[in-house]
């Protein structure tokens, strides 16, 4: 209980977390039935019981239908400010937050109504209590190069909300390599890279996105404890992973928790840090990861410093910001 106190109160920083994943199954029906949107689940129950998933597809098929029933400003609004409250509770002193506007963009959502709900939440809670926030533009995977291409040009006249540009959905069958020119746009453009690698996909996925895409850290990758020699280059070059413990239990990437490596890791030398990925639909916040790596791994306190330190060391945010922050 003091352990757990204790580990609420530790100032922490998330840097996986993608906004659609915050999206609460009471807030999902109520928007479902104020936008008359038909969705196949009647309760939070039911939309729970949909919760039991076998990988990654069978979490993105509910995740893609929760994010289709969001349409206007307010909803984005509403959306981003629930989980920036949330980062209030939990001592999230900064987060780093995947937007996915390739997702909402087949109901006629445009970029402008998502962005403006968005950057008017994240004002508000900057300006209400200080919550530090940076937004990672996440483009889908599944969907070609051409058109991540297309939304990175939209997306200019909001740059200066951007830190980064990051890569999410399917990763089997979509090799970083396909989107070589997409990144090198970005970099272009002095966004800061990351990417998923080696969260479903083989090691080669991760050492390809350091390789070919340029990434600077790498979104899971824990399918590195794979291959030797590229835990040695992540250790060596210190490259973050950011890793989301119950997201890789709920997804199947490990059987359980105890078995999960991130811990090994840590001791080893590796930077890892520990964050959410979608909390709504895996059971948990960043308080909830870190007190499960507790129980079912026996964290101690000295570890779990570790692991905080990480991330706001593998953070984006430069360092006059990082000075304010501790
Ligand atoms: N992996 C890939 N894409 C995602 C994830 C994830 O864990 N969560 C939301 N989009
Ligand atoms: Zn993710």
């Amino acid at each position: 209980r003091r352990e757990h106190d204790w580990l609420a109160a530790m100032p922490k920083c998330e840097l996986h977390l993608h906004i659609d994943g915050s999206l609460q199954p009471a807030r999902l029906l109520e928007l479902a039935e104020k936008n008359a949107v038909a969705i196949p689940h009647a309760s939070v129950a039911d939309i729970e019981r949909a919760c039991e998933f076998t990988d990654l597809q069978s979490f993105l098929d509910l995740y893609y239908l929760g994010a289709s029933v969001l349409r206007t400003e307010a909803d984005f609004y509403h959306l981003m400010m629930d989980y920036l409250r949330m980062c209030r509770q939990q001592n999230i002193l900064h987060a780093e937050i995947m937007v996915e506007p390739q997702t909402y963009a087949p109901f006629g959502v445009t970029l402008d109504v998502v962005m403006r709900g968005f950057v008017a939440a994240i004002d508000d809670a900057r300006r209400e209590w200080g919550q530090s926030v940076l937004l990672i533009l996440s483009f889908l995977r599944h969907l070609s190069e051409d058109s991540a291409l297309d939304l990175l040009r939209e997306a200019q006249p909001w740059r200066e909300h951007f830190v980064a540009i990051g890569l999410a959905s399917a990763e089997r069958d979509h090799p970083p390599a396909q989107f070589r020119r997409l990144y090198s746009a970005a970099r272009e453009l002095n966004l800061r890279l990351t990417a998923h690698a080696g969260e479903e996909g083989p090691p080669t996925f991760i050492s390809d996105a350091l390789d070919v895409l340029g990434v600077e850290r790498i979104d899971h990758g824990v399918r590195a404890v794979e291959e030797a020699s590229l835990l040695e280059r992540l250790r060596q070059d210190q490259v973050p992973l950011t890793v989301c413990p119950l997201s890789n239990v709920r997804l199947c990437v490990v059987d359980t928790l105890q078995q999960h490596p991130i811990l090994d890791l840590l001791e080893q030398g590796l930077c890892v840090t520990v964050n959410s990925d979608d909390p709504a639909y895996f059971g948990g916040y960043l308080n909830e990861n870190y007190t499960a790596l507790r129980s079912a791994l026996g964290m101690r306190r000295e570890q779990a410093l570790a692991l905080s330190r990480n991330g706001f060391h593998a953070s984006f945010l430069g360092p006059d910001q990082r000075a304010d922050l501790l």
